[in-house]
């Protein structure tokens, strides 16, 4: 197991550019299956979670090729409709398969996500909306089971805006006979990215990005050719390293309308962020400020985002509050800041961080994709080494993060677990 050791208080300066975003490259890789033709997708980025989603197609059939950041898929002979356990493990995302399977095959079979470490993350809404569409639904011996001969289209209100439930009832909708009507669905960027793929694979869809989305059923869809945009996500938490640092730095690709929510909070801590036709600089000459924030569904401030603005709220001055509302369970890097000298306390969905002028690095553990990013910004800004450990929850969704910070001067290497 690597391990990432950082020697903090170097200001970063430079050009840091943005990768395709991994959580719109897994639903569009996702929905290869709803027909043949070939598909081709580029900007996904190399993590490895795309791998997994690539070896999950590859297992029920889908013939897919990597070449770099380009996949093309080929999904006219489906062979399996079981998404196995092993892989869902490792995966939650691969729940994805389940919409497209059944819409296209008439069945799925998906091991059922377990929780994780950032909630009990159940997946009811998927399956309510599917069963609203016609599907048979069975929950058994640890997989969901649905068939339908040929899913109907049907009127479904969402009790929450869930994302991935939100993709996997469009991707289903794409091949139900007449209208689907979706209603307070998931607003987020990744939402659009995925229609725009599947309008130019013949489906016919309105209204993504709004709260109702209306799907009428076509036939079959066909291939076509793909963009993936950028990572918010990813170019949120450059942009703060930049801000942790109080450094100078441009990130190139960040889409700046998928970020409002962010920036407003990064510029009142007192950051300068100028907006450019290609990305956005950070600069930052006085200490950081206390926030507010509270995580949100899109356009809200992510909860992909929230431990990266932890480690900034640690040595902010003045007393910040986080309120996490999307995942109950969602402050497992708290312990580990605190073992770099941060004061933080939570009281339920609620964290008070009490900034200090400096954290002190120390070892720590990752216990998921996003905490392993705030851990990685805090180590950036503490005073001396901070070693990581299972950091393969981050390689699940930063491509060559080392390599792209240590090209800004941050002192950051990869090294083998001795343990
Ligand atoms: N929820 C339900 N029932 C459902 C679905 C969701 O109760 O059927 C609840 C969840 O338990 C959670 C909330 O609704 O409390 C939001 O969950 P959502 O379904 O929106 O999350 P997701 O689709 O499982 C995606 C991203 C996550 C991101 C969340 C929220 C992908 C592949 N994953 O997950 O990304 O945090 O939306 O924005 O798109 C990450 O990239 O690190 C990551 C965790």
């Amino acid at each position: 197991m690597d391990q990432i050791h950082i020697t903090g208080g170097s200001p970063l300066h430079g050009v840091i550019e943005v990768s395709g975003a991994k959580n719109s490259a897994l639903p569009i890789l996702a929905a290869s299956l709803l027909g043949g033709g070939e598909c081709i997708v580029d900007n996904v980025p190399q993590v490895r979670d795309l791998i997994t989603m690539a070896k999950l197609l590859s297992l029920l059939g889908v013939d897919v090729q990597t070449e770099g950041a380009r996949v093309r898929l080929e999904a006219r002979n489906v062979q399996s409709v079981e998404a196995p356990y092993d892989l869902v493990k490792t995966m939650r995302a691969s729940i994805l398969a389940l919409g497209p399977l059944l819409a296209r095959l008439g069945e799925a079979k998906v091991s059922l996500p377990g929780g994780c470490a950032i909630g009990t993350r159940p997946v009811n809404l998927h399956l309510k909306g599917l069963a609203m569409m016609g599907a048979e639904v069975l929950v058994e011996h640890g997989y969901i089971h649905a068939k339908a001969t040929r899913l109907k289209g049907a009127r479904i209100d969402l009790d929450f805006p869930t994302v991935t439930g939100t993709e996997n009832l469009i991707m289903a909708a794409c091949l139900a006979t007449g209208t689907t009507s979706l209603h307070n669905v998931a607003r987020e960027p990744e939402i659009i990215d995925l229609c725009a793929f599947l309008a130019k694979r013949g489906a016919k869809i309105l209204g993504a990005g709004t709260d109702t989305i209306t799907i009428e059923g076509v036939s079959e869809l066909h291939g076509a050719q793909h963009t993936v945009m950028p990572d918010r996500v990813e170019a949120g938490t450059f942009v703060m390293a930049g801000a942790i640092t109080g450094g100078d730095i441009m990130v190139q690709g960040c889409l700046t309308d998928h970020l409002g929510a962010v920036f407003t909070k990064i510029q009142e801590m007192g950051v300068q962020l100028t907006e450019r036709s290609d990305g956005v600089r950070v600069r930052r000459s006085a200490p950081l400020q206390a926030v507010e924030v509270k995580t949100l569904p899109y356009p809200g401030f992510p909860t992909d985002l929230q431990a990266q603005m932890m480690a900034l709220m640690s040595v902010a001055e003045g007393t910040s509050i986080m309120t996490e509302t999307i995942f109950e369970g969602r402050f497992q890097h708290v312990p580990e800041f605190h073992r770099m000298g941060a004061s933080i306390e939570v009281d339920g969905h609620h964290a008070v961080v009490k900034g200090i002028p400096t954290l002190t690095g120390a070892q720590v553990m990752a216990s998921d994709l996003r905490a392993s990013a705030g851990l990685v910004l805090a180590g950036l800004a503490a005073e001396g080494e901070t070693m990581i450990s299972r950091v393969y929850h981050l390689d699940r969704g930063y491509e060559r993060l080392e390599e792209k910070l240590g090209a800004l001067g941050a002192q950051v290497a990869r090294v083998r677990d001795v343990a």
